[in-house]
């Protein structure tokens, strides 16, 4: 099988190359294939998502993804309208040996990923500019029942919508709407409901009442990286974007230029990624030796900076892998 590999700019070149490291050593029948899009492809291509690499990603099931700079809208949020992954899952679960706030948080958000105010409709008239926020009543059908039906397959107890009816009445209605009408499908997953500012307040504060969330794009962009702060921050918080046809997988995080060029990068959201791609392709037995490796490096305190240690990205990966000849 093929798969599109992009690193893209900043720490997702450097995180991709500590993934590939470990994927390469699984022996899989991929085949990996290297595009370039995001800032870097914008100055030598005049274009952040060259046509070569949409074309590429077209005709693949499978994209790998690291992250793009300030051209982040024109390239990722572009290929998830272009591919149709519609859903993008976003675990948030407490990794052993890692302090935060919560011992064990376990959480997985399904936010929509094609509509809302991301759809890029944003215009400007004199001193006056303007976004139009686009909810359908498809988006928002096919949205919650990915949610229920993750919630099945994977044993879970609740499904959680957030939205903010109470001042978007249209389109937060009809994603509310939509939610509590697919839910009774669903009797034995139990639904409710939170305004996204309190859910805000509650996941901090209590996150064991949340179980999957089901969302609109830009809240669940945004509570996606807050719930990453509860299990450890970004660098261990991995995602897929899922359609009919295609999956683009990518950590949460963007090209963090901060710490980009340093090598101190935590490659633990890429490769926790690409086991969410080995999953996807029912390659589980991999997946979970990846796993249990990444979380026995981190047990031993082989991290990066951010989460405390003092080892490179490359260092990690290559830790990562001596702990995979184990199994
Ligand atoms: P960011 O997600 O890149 O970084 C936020 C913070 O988390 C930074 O302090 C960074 O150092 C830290 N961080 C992120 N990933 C890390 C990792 N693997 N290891 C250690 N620390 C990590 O978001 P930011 O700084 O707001 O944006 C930087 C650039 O990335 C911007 O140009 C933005 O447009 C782009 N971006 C791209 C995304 C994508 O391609 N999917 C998503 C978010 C931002
Ligand atoms: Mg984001």
């Amino acid at each position: 099988m093929k798969v599109i590999v992009i690193p893209g700019d900043g720490i997702g070149k450097e995180v991709m190359e500590a993934a590939m490291l470990v994927l390469q050593n699984l022996n899989l029948p991929f085949e990996y294939e290297f595009f370039e899009a995001g800032d870097e492809a914008l100055k030598k291509y005049g274009k952040a998502l060259p046509d070569e690499t949409l074309e590429a990603c077209k005709s693949s099931r499978a994209i790998l993804f690291g992250a793009a700079g300030e051209t982040a809208a024109d390239v990722i949020v572009k290929l998830r309208q272009e591919l149709e992954t519609f859903a993008n899952v976003r675990p948030a679960k407490s990794i052993k040996g890692i302090k935060c706030l919560y011992d064990y948080v376990d959480i997985v958000i399904v936010r929509e990923n094609t509509e809302c105010l991301y759809k890029g409709f944003e215009f400007e008239f004199d001193d006056v500019t303007q976004a139009i926020r686009i909810i359908t009543k498809k988006s928002c059908e096919r949205i919650a029942r990915f949610a229920f039906e993750l919630a099945k397959r994977e044993g879970r107890k609740r499904v959680t919508a957030l939205h903010k009816a109470n001042v978007m009445k249209k389109t937060c209605g009809l994603f509310r709407d939509i939610c509590r009408t697919v839910s009774r499908n669903y009797p034995d997953i139990e639904y409710n409901e939170y305004y996204i500012d309190a859910a805000c307040m509650y996941l901090v504060m209590d996150p064991y009442r949340f179980d999957v969330i089901v969302t609109t794009n830009m809240f669940g962009d945004i509570i996606s990286d807050l719930a990453a702060g509860l299990v450890g921050g970004l660098g261990l918080s991995p995602s897929a974007n899922i359609g009919e046809k295609h999956a683009i997988f990518e950590p949460v995080h963007g090209a963090a230029f901060d710490i980009a060029g340093k090598g101190i990068a935590n490659p633990t959201a890429m490769i926790l990624t690409t086991c969410m791609m080995l999953r996807h392709f029912g390659y589980i037995e991999e997946a979970r030796a990846v796993e249990k490796a990444v979380e026995e490096t981190i047990a031993e305190g082989k991290t990066t900076p951010d989460l405390g240690g003092k080892l490179k990205t490359m260092d990690v990966a290559k830790e990562v892998i001596k702990k995979l000849k184990k199994y």
